[in-house]
């Protein structure tokens, strides 16, 4: 008897390096090949993943009315990882649907090791959070990311500032580093070729991921 089981695909890249395009366009690939398909994103649309985004956006601050705290963020990311995955991911990789997410894991080992200071400690709280069957990274210089940013939208978060986005990129490439060492299925791709192209590429990347 062979087990149903989809994939688990994760777009991964700076603010501005083109993951929600590039999600949006591999679920509709899948899609077109007969693949079932759910596309969804971190911080998730759970109750962890709407906090966040309220903090991220400056709505939500800390409980005396400061700056929200980056550790107590870092554990709100990976809570929220894992009800993702419990209530979202999980359950539909075992009816055999590949999920596509924007962002996960990769996410976090890049902005709150360098939020935190603390790079080992992001990894362990992160923990128990499954690995992905394939991290696809879309590499683009922060300046390129963050002039699209700027271009895309007058709102700013409060991770979309130059010189902290240039300590992520940074943080991104130890963190690959250190998962390709740990044996995970990364592919790394310019994402500063036109959309179409990294599409394709993407897509390629995604064809050499056994179901
Ligand atoms: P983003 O994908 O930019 O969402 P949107 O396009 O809807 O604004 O994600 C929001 C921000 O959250 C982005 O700056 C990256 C950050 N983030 C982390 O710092 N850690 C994480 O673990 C995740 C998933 C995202």
């Amino acid at each position: 008897m062979t087990r149903r089981r989809g994939r688990f695909l994760v777009l991964e890249g700076l603010d501005g390096a083109g993951t929600t395009t590039q999600a949006a366009r591999l679920q509709a690939w899948l899609a077109a090949r007969g693949r079932r398909v759910h596309l969804t994103a971190e911080p998730s649309r759970g109750p962890v993943g709407t906090s966040i985004r309220h903090v991220l956006s400056g709505r939500l601050r800390g409980a005396g009315g400061g700056a929200f705290d980056p550790g107590a963020l870092a554990l709100l990311f990976a809570a929220d990882r894992l009800d993702h995955w419990e209530s979202e991911i999980r359950p539909r990789i075992e009816e055999g649907v590949d999920v596509v997410s924007d962002r996960y894991v990769l996410s976090s080992l890049a902005y709150q090791a360098v939020a935190t200071g603390d790079a080992a400690w992001v990894a362990a709280i992160n923990g128990k959070a499954p690995s992905p069957d394939l991290t696809v990274f879309l590499r683009v210089r922060p300046a390129v990311a963050l002039r699209r940013r700027y271009a895309a939208t007058a709102e700013r978060e409060i991770f979309e500032v130059p010189e902290f986005q240039r300590r992520v990129h940074r943080a991104y490439g130890r963190a690959l580093a250190r998962l390709v060492e740990a044996g995970e299925r990364i592919a790394v791709l310019s994402g500063e070729k036109p959309v179409d192209r990294v599409a394709a590429e993407v897509a390629d990347a995604v064809g050499s991921v056994p179901r």
